[in-house]
């Protein structure tokens, strides 16, 4: 909604524009910058969006200063304590809870949607066995767009429902077929008998031979987790797939692209990053060593799980992680080398200067890890734990977007600093 305007005047020519200024339900006004370049001819510079919302949206809300986090409305602490993961995406896809029946329907729907078809399984068997699962996962959800590509309309609002139903309901059958395949196991078919973080469990860890019980306190710490990484608005990897959906490419594409982008370690990849960190510093002896190098300006090092693009407070997420990895290892009677070194850490990093200056805290995926190692999760298997549970709030994104009035093929500019225009030289007159 417009509230007032800002007027931008370019010093050289005199020339103004006014720039209509919108107030969202909560966050820093926007300015809507559309005409600026018919008015003035220049574009806005902004290196890695630091100031730029790329779209209008009602799924979620951070406040970075705050150390808040709402989906639709709903705190994140609370969602936490009393939802589950299907319900959360179920929540971010349709806006409001469900009630009873639509629970029922939701769930049943992701179920009827676990398997993938047959052929898909013989992509796991061209990649080597110890391909990186991120690189498998990008390629089979890509695949996954080959069987449901000139049957989905996504102009048409059931097919894009369908397709949520879809992407959610085979991500555990996609990600445990890498697993599977990378430890020598027989793929595992899902159970409908069990709920959908069981059953990922299931086809992850059961054995041929043997019949398979879930811990169900590691089931409700996977099912946390999942909640704690289900959205996070226009984070890097959903912009992604923002960016893919609005050139009207298929969604499993979209979520493709997510994927890759969810990768890096700046990002998704953290979580895999942190253990691996964690590891190498072997005791809390060492740990001055590596945050003195994580200070040092020639040194590229950085505390992995440290640090946010917009939490300058401690990441809610974190907080929620944090007591349920202490939770985890009291109820499963493990000891934790890593946990006590990673507790230390937090301590030395939160009392220095330099992190307390940066407002550096630690992140979701400083704990995260932790967690999924008492599971006996593979630590390359951590960032495909994350994309799982980010499907969701990638496909409810791709829905809001594609289901926008305004929506347009999204198409940044640039500051160009490249050569000036000059003339071709056949190469034999090359020096
Ligand atoms: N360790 C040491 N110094 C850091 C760290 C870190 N983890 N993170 C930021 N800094 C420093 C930077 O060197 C910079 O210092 P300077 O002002 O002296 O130059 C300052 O803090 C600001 O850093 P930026 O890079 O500008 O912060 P940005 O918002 O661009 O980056 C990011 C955020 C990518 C998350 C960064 O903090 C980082 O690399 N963290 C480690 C990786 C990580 O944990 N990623 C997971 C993010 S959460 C998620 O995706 C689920």
């Amino acid at each position: 909604m417009k509230s007032r305007s800002v007027v931008i005047t370019d010093n050289a020519t005199g020339k103004q524009v006014e720039c209509p200024v919108y107030e969202g339900a909560y966050g820093a006004p926007v300015i809507d910058i559309k005409n600026l370049y018919k008015e003035l001819g220049m574009f806005t510079f902004d290196l890695g969006y630091g100031s730029t919302a790329s779209c209008r949206s009602a799924i979620t809300y951070l406040d970075g200063e705050e150390g808040l986090l709402m989906h639709r409305g709903y705190p994140i602490e609370q969602l936490a304590e009393q939802s589950t993961f299907t319900e959360v995406a179920y929540l971010l896809i349709n806006g409001e809870l469900p009630n009873q029946q639509q629970h029922d329907e939701w769930n049943r729907a992701l179920k009827m949607h676990g398997m993938t078809h047959e052929h898909l399984s013989r992509f796991y068997t061209g990649y080597r066995y110890d391909a990186h699962p991120m690189s498998v996962l990008a390629g089979v959800v890509a695949a996954v767009a080959s069987y449901y590509h000139d049957e989905t309309d996504i102009y048409n609002p059931a097919d894009r429902i369908l397709t949520a139903r879809r992407v959610i309901g085979k991500m555990p059958s996609l990600i445990s077929k890498i697993y599977r395949h990378q430890s020598g196991l027989p793929f595992v078919y899902p159970d409908n008998s069990r709920d959908y973080v069981e059953n990922f469990m299931y086809m992850m860890f059961s054995w041929p031979t043997e019949s398979y019980l879930a811990n169900p306190v590691a089931v409700r710490a996977l099912d946390l987790l999942f909640i704690l990484h289900a959205d996070h608005e226009q984070n890097a990897s959903t912009s992604t797939v923002r960016l893919a959906g609005s050139a009207e490419t298929n969604p499993f594409a979209c979520v493709a692209a997510g994927v890759t982008t969810l990768w890096g370690k700046s990002h998704g990849g953290a979580n895999e990053a942190v253990i691996k960190m964690l590891e190498e510093i072997g005791h809390p002896t060492n740990i001055q060593k590596f945050v003195d190098r994580a200070k040092d300006k020639n040194d590229n090092f950085r505390l992995m799980g440290f640090g946010h693009r917009v939490y300058k407070n401690y990441d809610p997420r974190a907080k929620i992680i944090r007591q349920a990895c202490h939770d985890l290892l009291d109820e499963m009677h493990l000891n934790s080398e890593l946990f006590d070194i990673a507790m230390e850490l937090e301590r030395i990093a939160l009392e220095d200067p330099y992190f307390i200056e940066r407002k550096l805290y630690p992140n979701v995926d400083f704990y995260s890890g932790l967690i999924y190692q008492a599971l006996n999760i593979p630590t390359d298997m951590f960032t495909p734990m994350f994309a799982l549970a980010r499907s969701a709030g990638w496909i409810a994104q791709w829905m809001e977007m594609m289901a926008d009035p305004d929506f347009r093929i999204g198409r940044p500019r640039q500051l160009y600093i490249g050569a000036k225009q000059r003339d071709y030289v056949p190469l034999a007159q090359r020096t």
